[in-house]
């Protein structure tokens, strides 16, 4: 039997046709991009995470001389909120991506294995997890990891 999965999310030609939340976490995640440390790639990430009580904890991507090291910018940002807010659900993620000083054309996407953390915190939480992807222009919104990352790693 053939199965076919498909995807929804909502898109925006700019932050100004965002719902004020979102438009938000997205400004606080374009924030959070001056504490990128990029010397190896020059890509800027900035993640902004918005927890249940209203907290918004930030982060950027963060690279190191032995590459594997270093962090993406999404887990940055969900570690520190993880850590710093413990048992708090997670209600929201926004990422973007930069470079040179521009943000990119395109809405940034989070790796794999940002995707699979995000995937425990929601687990945590125990409803979707809204995930705006933003860029100079065009923003995506989504609802639930499932949507990013189909068949997600689940222990339970
Ligand atoms: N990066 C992120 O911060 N998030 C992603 O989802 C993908 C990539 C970072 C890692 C590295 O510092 C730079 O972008 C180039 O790969």
């Amino acid at each position: 039997m053939k199965r076919k999965l498909t995807v929804e999310y909502e898109e925006f030609s700019s932050r100004k046709e965002l719902p004020a939340a979102d438009r938000a976490l997205l400004d606080a995640a374009i924030d959070a991009l001056k504490g990128s440390y990029a010397p190896y790639s020059h890509f800027n990430v900035g993640a902004a995470v918005r927890l249940a009580d209203g907290t918004v904890v930030k982060g950027a991507n963060q690279e190191n001389a032995a590459y594997p090291s270093g962090l993406c910018a999404e887990r940055t940002a969900m570690f520190a909120a993880g850590a710093q807010h413990p048992g708090v659900p997670f209600e929201a993620i926004a990422v973007v991506c930069a470079r040179e000083g521009q943000l990119t054309a395109n809405p940034g996407s989070p790796c794999g294995a940002c995707r699979q953390v995000m995937a425990q915190y929601e687990r945590e939480a125990g409803k979707p997890l809204h995930i705006i992807l933003g860029s100079g222009a065009t923003i995506f919104t989504l609802d639930g990891v499932e949507s990013l990352m189909p068949f997600v790693f689940n222990d339970l």
